[in-house]
């Protein structure tokens, strides 16, 4: 088994490669080693390949020992793998997990649970944490420690089975882009999402109990929540069986009662900051915007995926850290409006030290925009762009030009500086653009 060799330098030439072999043990036991070659010229330029093994006697520097005139191409054939250029963007690929309510597609996962891969134009991929480690100064802000999470949720069609758990963040904050409606489930193309508290029920605990509403809204809403839990999960689901179906809609009914319903159609935009509680329904397709924090407090599940969370409820966290009031429906600025497109400002959700943008922007057929990723001063931050509806191409002075359409991300370095986006379709294409800004809190 190799040890763990970070930077072993060898010089070729006009060229100087750096090898590095990480031996890395994951939680389930799998050991397994991350190599990378780096290659850096004389004038400047450099290239990398970098992927995965098993553990052996071998080590990467060994692979360049057999004076190869191209190494990194070589093993880059080898492994199929990218050749990562500094500064080169590169396809994030949308990884499709099912779930009990329909599929997740994760673009930036890099926890154990789920790592999602880079990808060239040509297929090969490599692991998106071993890519950002090629070159991290070139990303302009740490991206193992700030990379915005993006995901595509698509929940099937089926009322109940299909919806997603009732929950609360108290970290995490979260924007979804609506980008589709399923006419099976909605056949006039209007879902309901519900989010926020009911605003009615609201008024009428103000005007039952005056000032101690919120505890009494926050303490019947909570034995409703321990009831189902209680009643369906702990003597049925927990034991395998199904909760009698009048039982758990009854006591499902009775914790909707305290939660708000939101009409959504395609391309409305919804943002939950922490603390509110929310629940994506059946048959709305959206493109998921967070930031990367991994908890949430269950307050009610749907009857089929209890087992998914191991009885971990954290539903007093859950009622601890919610907002008590009905969603409200944050105005977006306009921030351009330059020759046909429009960009709108979607969030600003805090990051650690920085605050995650995200903008909406909508393109003419055959636009193009130029676009830079040192756009704002003293601060040089990754940009990620995901086509929600239509194609695009990116292109810039380091890379050749790239086309995505909806269902692959891009990750765009800080080093790339100008990059221009074009739209080659006879359609107006929307795409989603995030990345971070330096904030004082
Ligand atoms: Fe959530």
């Amino acid at each position: 088994m190799p040890l763990t060799i970070a930077g072993q330098s060898i010089r070729c030439g006009n060229r100087n490669f750096v090898a590095a072999d990480q031996l890395k043990h994951e939680k389930n036991g799998r050991t397994f080693v991350v190599r990378s070659l780096v290659e850096r010229c004389d004038s400047g330029a450099a290239r990398a390949v970098t992927w995965r093994t098993e553990p052996g006697a071998v080590c990467t520097s060994d692979l360049i020992t057999g004076g190869l005139p191209d190494p990194i191409n070589k093993l880059s054939a080898d492994h199929h793998t990218p050749i990562i250029s500094e500064g080169r963007p590169l396809l994030l690929l949308g990884s499709p997990l099912e779930k009990a309510w329909g599929f997740e597609h994760t673009f930036t996962m890099i926890d154990p649970r789920q790592v999602n891969d880079v990808s060239d134009d040509l297929g090969r991929t490599a692991k998106l944490p071993d890519v950002l480690n090629l070159f991290p100064e070139g990303f302009g802000i740490n991206p193992e420690t700030n990379l915005i999470l993006l995901k595509i949720l698509k929940p099937g069609s089926t009322p109940i089975k299909s919806d997603l758990y009732l929950e609360v963040h108290w970290e995490k904050e979260e924007a979804y882009v609506v980008t589709k409606i399923d006419r099976e489930a909605w056949p006039d193309g209007v879902a309901q999402i519900v989010c926020g508290l009911d605003p009615d029920l609201l008024e009428l605990y103000k005007y039952n109990f005056a000032e101690s509403w919120e505890a009494r809204y926050k303490a019947d809403f909570k034995a409703a929540s321990d009831a189902y839990r209680i009643e369906v999960y702990e003597k049925y689901t927990a034991n395998g069986e199904s909760a009698p179906e009048e039982v758990e809609s009854k006591l499902r009914q009775e914790v909707y009662r305290f939660i708000g319903k939101k009409d959504v159609r395609e391309g409305d935009v919804l943002v939950f900051p922490k603390g509110t509680v929310h629940s994506l329904q059946h048959g709305i397709q959206v493109a998921e915007i967070l930031t990367p924090h991994y908890e949430r407090g269950i307050i009610l599940p749907t009857p089929q995926k209890v087992t998914s969370f191991g009885g971990d409820w954290s539903t007093d966290k859950a009622f601890d850290a919610m907002i008590m009031r009905s969603y409200e429906s944050p105005d977006f600025n306009l921030v351009a409006n330059p020759f046909g497109h429009q960009i709108d400002d979607l969030v600003s959700f805090q990051m650690g030290n920085y605050l995650l943008r995200a903008h909406r922007v909508y393109m003419e057929s055959g636009g193009i925009f130029n676009d830079n990723t040192e756009y704002y001063p003293n601060l040089r931050s990754y940009h990620m762009l995901l086509p929600i509806s239509g194609k695009l191409t990116v292109s810039s002075n380091i890379a050749d030009s790239l086309l995505i359409g909806p269902e692959h991300g891009l990750i765009i370095p800080a080093s790339t500086g100008e990059y221009v986006v074009g739209n080659p379709s006879g359609d107006v294409s929307i795409y989603l653009k995030m990345y971070l800004m330096a904030c004082s809190r």
